[in-house]
């Protein structure tokens, strides 16, 4: 055994205690911040006020009821960048008050049906840069969020009924996904939405009745998809639409009505 291979082993044991480190978490007063660290399996108990939170050095693979049981009035809960794989039904149904949820730079795949589920005062839900390849019908459901930020993902197809259940929701951005297929039902039961960003996918198809429920969308974004016509009364429902945008598309004559 070489020098050479002795800190390599020296390195796996220092590297081996850095991830079995307890949990642990701070608070700084100013900020009326929690900062944790180390955090796997569960946060650690504690009194956590009507502060903020955000997660440091943490790998919670799966999160779940059982990451955070205690009662709380956080306002910020910031779990980015912790690699999350994978959010169960309920996960978060003791942070009634969470006004801000920052689940972005993570590695989630799955979001179980009613994972937001409890969640009353929500600004906003960012699950920006994640794998998410497919959206189980209800994931938002008994939420209410103004918005939900789904961009920079993978995803591929907008079943329908994929919103089903969300309450109050303004904002729905779904750009920068690879969305090929959106089903008829799609959007149905976002009959609150004002703004519904779908640029950037490869959307080359818009089912007939899509639009029809979304009586309060105000600005429609389709730019820079594969668009090449509409069928009669592909925007009818529509009523308050003020802005629509088809830049960089493949129109090959347009017809309104
Ligand atoms: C969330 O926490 C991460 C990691 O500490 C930090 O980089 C990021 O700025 C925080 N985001 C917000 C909006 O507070
Ligand atoms: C998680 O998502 C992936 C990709 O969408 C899928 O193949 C897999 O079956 C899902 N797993 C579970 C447990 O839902
Ligand atoms: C047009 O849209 C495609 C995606 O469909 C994108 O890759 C390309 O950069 C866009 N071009 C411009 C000029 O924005």
């Amino acid at each position: 055994m070489d020098f050479a291979d002795i800190a390599i082993i020296l390195a796996v044991i220092v590297t081996g205690g850095v991830c079995q480190r307890p949990p642990t978490c701070d608070f700084q007063n100013d900020q009326r911040l929690f900062t944790c660290r180390y955090v796997k399996e569960a946060f650690p108990k504690l009194f956590y006020g009507n502060y903020n939170l955000k997660c440091e050095l943490c790998n919670i693979r799966i999160f779940s009821p059982q990451t955070f049981p205690y009662e709380n009035n956080l306002i910020t809960f910031n779990v980015s960048d912790s690699g999350l794989q994978y959010i169960t039904s309920q996960a978060f149904s003791n942070l009634g008050n969470v006004q801000y949820l920052y689940l972005q730079n993570n590695r989630i795949m799955n979001i179980s049906r009613g994972a937001f589920s409890k969640l009353r005062q929500v600004y906003q839900i960012n699950l920006e840069n994640n794998l998410l390849v497919e959206l189980e019908p209800g994931f938002l459901s008994d939420v209410e969020s103004n918005s939900v930020s789904l961009a920079n993902n993978k995803i591929s197809e907008l079943p329908d009924n994929a919103f089903e259940g969300t309450l109050t929701l303004l904002v729905l951005h779904l750009q920068n996904n690879q969305i090929k297929t959106i089903h008829p039902n799609a959007f149905f039961g976002l009959d609150t939405l004002e703004y519904l960003e779908l640029q950037n996918n490869q959307i080359c198809y818009l089912p007939l009745g899509l639009f029809r429920e979304m009586k309060s969308l105000r600005v429609l974004n389709l730019a820079d998809n594969k668009l090449t016509d509409f069928s009669l009364g592909t925007f009818s429902g529509l009523s308050q639409l003020n802005g629509l945008v088809l830049a960089n598309n493949s129109l090959q004559f347009f017809r309104w009505q």
